[in-house]
């Protein structure tokens, strides 16, 4: 594992977006796992700096996002399909068919989890997945639990998490009480995996996360058991590692 401190948010930004620069440039055709979330958005500012610049193009790239709350209409601002939009597919040129998100409105929620499964087994594996980290230790919206599931599945999100995402909407009965999230199996079968964690809130989660006897009570622990697992931390966030 590769853990790389920063002293400040856009020397992290500048980092996080040359690394998906930089597989893109040697891999036109690289599978992206995104995330969502407070985290990856100045990274994705950068990368849209990036491609004006007209330093790399996505028009072959395949990307796959995490998670999707259910039930949110897509143009609701808050759902992940409209994040991705406004921070990053509408400013570059990854065609809308390469870009999949699960369907949190789906009238079968089973099938549409298959569907998506299905998807990324055609897509082969993940190149480079995005991560964020919550304040209680889950990747995509793999929550805490005493076993995890593989595949995309349903969740229902603990209140930590609807608390912790509360900042996104006008209040805590908005938030959406499920999701569909991305599984264990398919995050941890990405060739890198790139986890990105800010502030002093999560020091010590990402500490523990890392450090940590490995268990699904806090999922991110089993990332490390991946072979390449490239961490960017802030300062704060980065205070326990020395
Ligand atoms: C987002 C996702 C989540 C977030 C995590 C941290 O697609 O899957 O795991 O990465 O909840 O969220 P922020 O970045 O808002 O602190």
């Amino acid at each position: 594992m590769n853990i790389h401190v920063f002293q400040n948010q856009q020397e992290l930004n500048e980092a996080g977006a040359g690394i998906i620069t930089s597989l893109v440039q040697m891999q036109p055709k690289a599978v992206l796992g995104l995330a969502t979330g407070g985290t990856p958005v100045g990274i994705y500012e950068e990368l849209v700096k990036t491609f004006n610049k007209g330093r790399v193009s996505f028009k072959q790239v395949t990307s796959f996002n995490l998670d999707e709350y259910v039930g949110l209409p897509i143009d609701h601002a808050e759902s992940y399909h409209a994040y991705m939009n406004h921070h990053l597919f509408s400013h570059i040129d990854l065609p809308a068919s390469s870009a999949h998100i699960p369907n949190g409105n789906a009238g079968d929620l089973e099938a549409e989890c298959q569907r998506y499964n299905d998807l990324l087994e055609e897509a082969g594996q993940i190149d480079l997945q995005i991560l964020g980290l919550g304040h209680n230790g889950h990747i995509g919206f793999n929550e805490p639990d005493d076993a995890l599931t593989s595949g995309t599945h349903i969740v229902e999100l603990k209140a930590e998490t609807r608390e912790a995402n509360a900042r996104f909407f006008d209040s805590i009965d908005e938030v959406p009480t499920h999701a569909l999230t991305m599984g264990v199996g398919t995050i941890l079968k990405a060739k890198t995996i790139l986890l990105i964690v800010r502030g002093a809130d999560k020091a010590e989660i990402v500490h523990r996360a890392l450090t940590g006897p490995i268990t699904t009570e806090v999922p991110a622990t089993l990332l490390q058991t991946h072979p390449h697992l490239v961490v960017l931390l802030d300062a704060e966030a980065g205070r326990l590692f020395k």
